[in-house]
């Protein structure tokens, strides 16, 4: 079986191709990868020299590229996408190009070259906004609230009106909030283990009670695995790891677990159009396929807080160059910088 991959020098991505050449003999990968500031090669070292792995520099918005690319190969995993819900808000455009467009145009091609299986990486954002206590099921209203996660369920969309009107073989996964080792430092757990590291304040949006659903990367790759291999065509499945926290819990859990003191957590000004809760029912993906979250939020924090602190080459790295920038941007001047966005919008056109 071989495997096209795009977005594969990603956190998820990476993490994916690692796990399935590992335990998959029979598979062989092929990473179409446009390497954006998210895609870092040193995430894929252990396997650069296995024969069963090769890499494509390319842009999934290229179809020329891409179909050169996938031409012989089985079955597609699609994770590329900008996967920032912040960076969606300063600069939607980069979104919608990749999350909608790319989307678009692997499907084109994937459906010109008779692909058996195309699993689309998606995400629980589409679901919006939930009540309190409540869980989105696969068949709970497509609602999201950011530029990015709309340009998810767009995607979603155009994914599912290929399986009904040409009945091409697609499968949608929506996962929760993956953490674990090479999450790059923009997100919240990765950001925030980099700061206490450091001694640096953890930056709180607003009130900081609003809830994730953590699933650590290993578990959300054995469940793609089980999509790719058992998963049923023209069907949508939730992946969570039914951890649901607060993120002010979620930074003083992490405080606790490395010595550090809660004076570091500082409360700054909210995401606009922040989502309070995301949850996820996920009984379908147990029944069907028995997969189930397997690393407790517990083991996985301690897991993930020792691989950034003993990996520090890879963390210095890839808080290099645009990063400083991003974080200037985004927090050391973050009034003044959502301020802009804000009274942008507002403003009547000239
Ligand atoms: P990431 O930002 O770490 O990696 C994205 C990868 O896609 C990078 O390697 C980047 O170079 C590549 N890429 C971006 N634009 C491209 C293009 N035009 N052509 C080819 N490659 C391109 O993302 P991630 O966190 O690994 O997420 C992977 C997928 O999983 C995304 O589709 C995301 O929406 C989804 N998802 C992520 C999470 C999460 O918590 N991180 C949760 C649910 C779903
Ligand atoms: O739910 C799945 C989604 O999870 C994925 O589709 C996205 O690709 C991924 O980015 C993530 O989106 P979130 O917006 O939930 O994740 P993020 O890590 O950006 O933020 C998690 C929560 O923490 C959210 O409520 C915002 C808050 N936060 C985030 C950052 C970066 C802070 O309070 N401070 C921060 O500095």
């Amino acid at each position: 079986m071989k495997i096209f991959v795009t977005g594969g020098a990603g956190f998820i991505g990476s993490n994916f191709i690692t796990h399935v050449l590992g335990v998959a003999q029979n598979y062989s990968v092929v990473n179409f990868d446009k390497l954006t500031y998210a895609g870092n090669f040193a995430n894929l070292d252990s396997v650069a020299s296995n024969p069963r792995y090769t890499f494509i520099k390319g842009d999934i918005c290229d179809a020329a590229a891409v179909a050169a690319a996938m031409a012989g190969c089985h079955a597609v995993i699609h994770f590329a996408a900008e996967s920032h819900v912040d960076r969606s808000i300063y600069d939607p455009a980069p979104m919608i190009e990749t999350n909608v467009t790319g989307t678009f145009v692997l499907l084109q091609i994937a459906r010109r070259l008779h692909i058996k299986k195309f699993v689309h990486v998606s995400t629980d954002e589409v679901y919006g906004d939930l009540a309190p206590g409540t869980f989105a099921a696969e068949n709970s209203p497509v609602q999201p609230s950011s530029p990015y996660s709309a340009s998810k369920a767009s995607s979603d969309l155009i994914v599912r009106s290929y399986f009904r009107t040409f009945g091409f073989p697609a499968v949608i996964t929506r996962s929760s909030n993956n953490y674990g080792p090479f999450q790059f430092p923009e997100k919240f757990l990765p950001l925030m283990i980099a700061n206490t590291l450091d001694d640096k304040p953890l930056p709180i949006y607003g009130d900081g009670e609003q809830e994730r659903d953590w699933l650590h990367v290993e578990d959300h790759c054995r469940a793609i695995q089980a999509v790719l291999e058992r998963g049923r065509i023209g069907e949508v499945y939730n992946i969570g790891g039914l951890d649901v926290v607060e993120n002010l819990t979620m930074a003083r859990r992490l405080l606790r677990a490395t010595g550090k003191p809660e004076s570091l957590i500082s409360h700054v000004a909210d995401r606009p159009g922040h989502d309070r809760r995301y949850a996820l029912n996920c009984e379908k993906i147990q029944r069907e396929l028995g997969w189930k979250a397997a690393i407790s939020l517990d083991d996985g924090l301690r897991q993930t807080i020792e691989w950034y602190r003993t990996n520090t080459k890879w963390l210095v790295g890839v808080r290099e160059g645009e990063y400083r920038t991003y974080y200037q941007k985004y927090y050391e001047n973050r009034d003044s910088s959502l301020r802009a966005i804000t009274e942008a919008g507002r403003k009547p056109a000239s």
